[in-house]
């Protein structure tokens, strides 16, 4: 399903260049659920903005459901994201004067499906993730957890193949995280692929597949491994400097 081999990504300013990925290399088949924990700066969120087409890399290679990446234009990247990824990140990105349905079907829209079929799949979206009722809301009308859970109804409908969480429960209490992953792990056992950076431990233990990054590289290792807590590879240069 995604396959990266060796993936570099470096940020480059005036006077540093940060490998924020480097010799990154990944395996994720169709159906597994993957966590990634890892201290913060470690590079996560830019191996799921690379995983996601939202960022490109410098090395390596990339493909994606058997489609390599490399060298595809921006429009080809686009569409081949708007038809196999779902994107959930930490503060929902709903737009707060757009209804709930409409925050659903805006993707949608830009893909160029008709109104009956963004209709059938507006609904369908909601009522999988327990908010048909709530169409006409705005986003500023409902809970965090139901917010998070329309923002997951956007990303499922477009029937992605694959779902990329950003710490999906980061902004969540434990009640409405609890919902959030009880609604991971259904779309999963129905045949979603998820890949969810999170920090939290039990969350990671709870999931087949445990990943570590650090230092932009990846640490393979299997459930219900004991996790340690990290230096972020700043603070280590920083204690190296001490
Ligand atoms: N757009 C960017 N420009 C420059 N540096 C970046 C950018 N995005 C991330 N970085 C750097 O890359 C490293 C990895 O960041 P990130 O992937 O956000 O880590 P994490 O999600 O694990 O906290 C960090 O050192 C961060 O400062
Ligand atoms: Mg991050």
């Amino acid at each position: 399903m995604l396959n990266m081999n060796n993936i570099s990504r470096i940020y480059r300013t005036d006077t540093i260049q940060t490998h924020a990925l480097r010799d990154f290399s990944l395996a994720v088949a169709q159906g597994e659920f993957v966590a990634v924990t890892g201290p913060s700066g470690s590079g996560k969120s830019t191996f799921l903005n690379v995983a996601g087409l939202l960022d490109n890399f410098d090395q390596g290679e990339y493909q994606l459901d058997g489609v390599s990446v490399k060298g595809l234009k921006d429009d080809e990247l686009s569409r081949l994201r708007n038809e196999k990824i779902g994107f959930i990140f930490q503060n929902y990105n709903l737009i707060p004067d757009y209804s709930i349905f409409d925050n659903v079907d805006m993707p949608l829209r830009y893909r160029g499906f008709n109104g009956a079929e963004r209709k059938r799949r507006v609904e369908q979206a909601l009522e999988k993730v327990g908010l048909a009722s709530r169409l006409d809301y705005l986003p500023s009308q409902l809970s965090g957890g139901q917010q998070q859970r329309v923002a997951i109804a956007r990303a499922l409908a477009g029937e992605p193949k694959i779902l990329l969480a950003d710490e999906p429960t980061g902004n969540l209490d434990s009640l409405m995280a609890r919902q959030v992953m009880e609604l991971l792990h259904k779309l999963n056992e129905e045949g979603t692929t998820i890949i969810m950076v999170t920090h939290d431990p039990d969350q990671a233990r709870e999931v087949k597949r445990n990943v570590q990054v650090i230092d932009g590289q990846i640490s393979d290792f299997s459930i219900y491994a004991p996790l340690q807590p990290q230096t972020s590879a700043d603070e280590k240069q920083e204690l190296s400097h001490a």
